[in-house]
């Protein structure tokens, strides 16, 4: 088990790109399953979650080459093989291949997906989307088993903008025959970036960004190979961004979609920090301490849920009160009990944690729950009085890339140890 040891107090200054999106990446490579061909995807981050994406596709007979944040995936050989609980517990975004494989074989069983604990994270819409699409699902003993002769276009109305959901129909609809409309789709930059990847593999995909997409089914034999640059890390920037306002820093992130980070930049013109957005890079400056705001978790554009424990950490320090609601995940405040032993002063009331700010942190043990969990601990730490020891950061290695290493270069106090 590794920990991080961080020593607060330093103010974050310098320049810090951010690397390609983890999120944008895993559809892409699941999609990669389709075109029975070569995918060349450019800034794959270097992450844990990609590794567990890349072995999959291997276990599934897919030849995966790694150059830098290159990955090569030859799909070719891809065979429709059963996918046990030991990987798909590793990671929930395993749970992306099953579009993907049902559409190119018509079968595909895989076991129930695990993942950060911030919710129960059911896939019934998911499934309901394969339904209506023809594919005849079974679930018995932990597993979903999905076959289709042949899928059939549908028009989907999903419950709820689901951000997996929409990916995999996505997925499945490229080689039905027909077309598919999913409405009340999630309309994340990263469903924009999957729609390039299947557009650029010979899909007909339009609409993405907006809450409708159609999906005009090709045959098998339009597939072809592609090269494809995915977009860049927007909850990462963000995270940067929070990293600099709670240390008082002046920071440019580069690597940015500014369009993609809006909602966050926002709420944080609003807590006074000041922002300058060009055209891929945001100049953060930390102008003291921030005022209180109120914050409301929603599908994007909306806040995104995953910046939310980050913004947790910066608000402990805030002048005021705020409050932040949780729409998305019924389960997203492990953080609290954590910064609380830091100093914070935080109460959670159903959905809603109320956060009245303190002059300071100081430094504790404290434990990594999840991803965004652990990223915003790490920005406490950063902020607070004597040293913390962060364990569990294996949850952190899934999402962020060398971020303590990012950090020390921008002037943090940040090791890591082996225990
Ligand atoms: C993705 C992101 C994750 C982010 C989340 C919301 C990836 C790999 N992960 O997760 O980082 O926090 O979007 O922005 O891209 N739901 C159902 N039934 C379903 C599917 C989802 O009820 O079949 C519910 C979930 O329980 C949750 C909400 O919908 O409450 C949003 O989940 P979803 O958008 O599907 O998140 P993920 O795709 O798992």
């Amino acid at each position: 088990m590794q920990k991080l040891l961080i020593v607060g107090g330093n103010r974050l200054e310098g320049t810090v790109r951010a690397s390609g999106s983890k999120n944008a990446t895993l559809p892409v490579l699941a999609a990669c399953i389709l075109n029975a061909g070569v995918s060349t995807i450019h800034e794959a981050p270097r992450l844990r979650d990609i590794s567990v994406m890349k072995f999959l596709l291997h276990y599934l007979g897919a030849k995966v080459t790694n150059e830098g944040s290159t990955i090569i995936v030859d799909s070719s050989n891809i065979e429709p093989l059963e996918i046990s609980e030991g990987i798909m517990r590793r990671m929930r975004a395993s749970n992306l291949v099953l579009g993907a494989m049902l559409g190119r074989f018509g079968r595909v069983k895989i076991s129930y997906p695990g993942g950060c604990q911030i919710g129960s994270r059911p896939m019934d819409l998911h499934l309901k989307g394969l339904q209506a699409m023809g594919a005849v699902i079974r679930e018995k003993f932990g597993y979903i088993m999905a076959e289709a002769k042949k899928l059939t276009g549908a028009d989907i109305h999903l419950d709820l903008p689901s951000v997996g959901a929409t990916e995999n129909l996505m997925m499945a609809a490229v080689l039905a025959e027909g077309v598919t409309t999913i409405r009340n789709a999630a309309k994340e930059p990263e469903i924009v970036d999957l729609q390039n990847y299947l557009n650029a593999i010979g899909g007909r995909v339009k609409g993405a960004g907006t809450d409708n997409i159609k999906i005009e089914g090709v045959a098998h034999s339009q597939m072809k190979p592609a090269v494809h640059s995915v977009i860049p890390d927007r909850i990462e920037a963000g995270t940067h961004i929070v990293a600099t306002a709670i240390t008082g820093g002046e920071v440019t992130v580069t690597n940015v979609i500014p369009e993609h980070i809006e909602p966050l930049l926002a709420k944080m013109r609003e807590a006074g920090v000041g922002i300058t957005v060009g055209d891929d890079f945001v100049r953060v400056r930390g102008n003291g301490r921030v005022k209180s705001i109120d914050i409301k978790t929603m599908p994007y554009p909306g806040f995104p849920t995953d910046m939310q424990p980050q913004m947790m950490a910066l608000l402990s320090l805030a002048e005021g009160t705020s409050v932040i609601t949780e729409t998305v995940f019924e389960n997203r405040f492990k953080h609290v009990g954590e910064l609380r032993r830091m100093g914070a002063d935080i109460k959670v009331e159903g959905q809603s944690a109320i956060i009245k700010g303190v002059d300071k942190l100081s430094g504790a043990c404290i434990e990594a729950s999840d991803l965004r969990a652990g990223a915003s601990l790490v920005l406490a730490s950063l902020a607070a009085e004597n040293g913390t020891v962060i364990e569990n950061i294996n949850h952190i290695d899934r999402g962020y890339e060398r971020l303590e290493q990012k950090y020390n270069f921008l002037g943090a106090r940040i090791v890591r140890v082996h225990n």
